[in-house]
């Protein structure tokens, strides 16, 4: 069951997208971080396409915010490249990464929460030039309507939902590339999350690569095409996504069907989660 990373396109498919003009892959290789005197993250690669959801699983410690914060110049990588084009993104600062197209949200938020919603989407534009600032900022609060009702109120007046929304659009001013959301229904309410799975659709759609860790397994599977599973800062599995739909077997860590708290989130039946396909 375990196809390797390597179902990631090989050379010459890369260099036939480049010659094409298709939009660059970000590829991770052989990335290690380690924690504590110990690898939590271990020769991990695996690749995000432009405009394509990529799902990542994994039980609890496997090692994915690890993995999230050190792509994202937070923690220091031991191993491994962050490829976008030709550059290497690998060990560069964070606000570098960013201005380079790569958008991380962190596991738990971040927000300002004395500031009001104008103000922490401001924060987030500040290294931006005004032109785009100002264009980062109308197509974030085009994808969530509900923060520009809410704009002069202080983000901590904000429900568990409106806040992720900020964290979102937060990360999507400065108009990334990719996105890395680690954890994106942490905390919410079922019909929180249903709001926001049509978001995550757009933001792929609109030509952003993202990389989606998600408790939820049929939340994240519902939106991905390809899935990455990650056990003890390994990659098990590396496939597509509709493949793990059909035949949950193939997450045989069960945790991944099974451990979702009661009334979490119903069975895609039920819910109307996306269905598979
Ligand atoms: N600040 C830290 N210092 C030392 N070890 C840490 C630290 N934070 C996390 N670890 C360890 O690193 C490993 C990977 O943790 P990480 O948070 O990356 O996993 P995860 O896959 O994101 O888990 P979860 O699903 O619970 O968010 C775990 O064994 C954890 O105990
Ligand atoms: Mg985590």
């Amino acid at each position: 069951m375990s196809d390797t990373p390597s179902s990631a396109p090989d050379s010459d498919a890369l260099t036939r997208a480049a010659a094409s003009g298709a939009p660059d892959v970000l590829r991770l290789r052989g990335l290690v971080v380690a924690r504590g005197g110990r690898e939590v993250v271990r020769d991990v690669s695996l690749d995000i396409t432009p405009g394509e959801v990529t799902a990542l699983l994994g039980p609890n410690g496997a090692g994915k915010s690890s993995l999230v914060l050190a792509v994202g110049g937070v923690l220091p990588l031991k191993a491994g490249s962050v490829l976008l084009g030709e550059r290497d993104l690998a060990r560069r600062r964070p606000e570098r990464i960013r201005r380079a197209g790569l958008a991380i949200v962190p596991e738990g938020r971040r927000l300002l929460p004395d500031l009001t919603v104008d103000e922490n989407l401001r924060v987030a534009t500040y290294s931006l030039k005004a032109e785009q600032a100002k264009a980062g900022r109308a197509r974030a609060l085009e994808l969530f309507p509900e923060l520009e009702k809410r704009l002069t109120n202080q983000a901590r007046a904000l429900s568990g939902g409106e806040q992720q929304m900020l964290v979102l659009a937060q990360a999507l001013v400065s108009e990334p590339r990719f996105v890395i959301i680690d954890e994106l229904s942490l905390g919410l309410a079922p019909v929180v999350i249903q709001r926001l799975i049509p978001t995550i659709h757009s933001v792929a759609e609109s030509g952003i690569g993202v990389l989606l860790i998600e408790q939820f397994a049929t939340v994240a599977l519902g939106l991905a095409n390809r899935a990455y599973v990650m056990e003890g800062g390994r990659i098990q599995y590396a496939g597509h996504a509709q493949e793990l739909r059909e035949k949950p077997d193939l997450l045989h860590s069960a945790y991944l069907l099974r451990g979702q708290p009661s009334g979490a989130v119903p069975a895609p039946a039920e819910s109307g989660l996306p269905a598979a396909g």
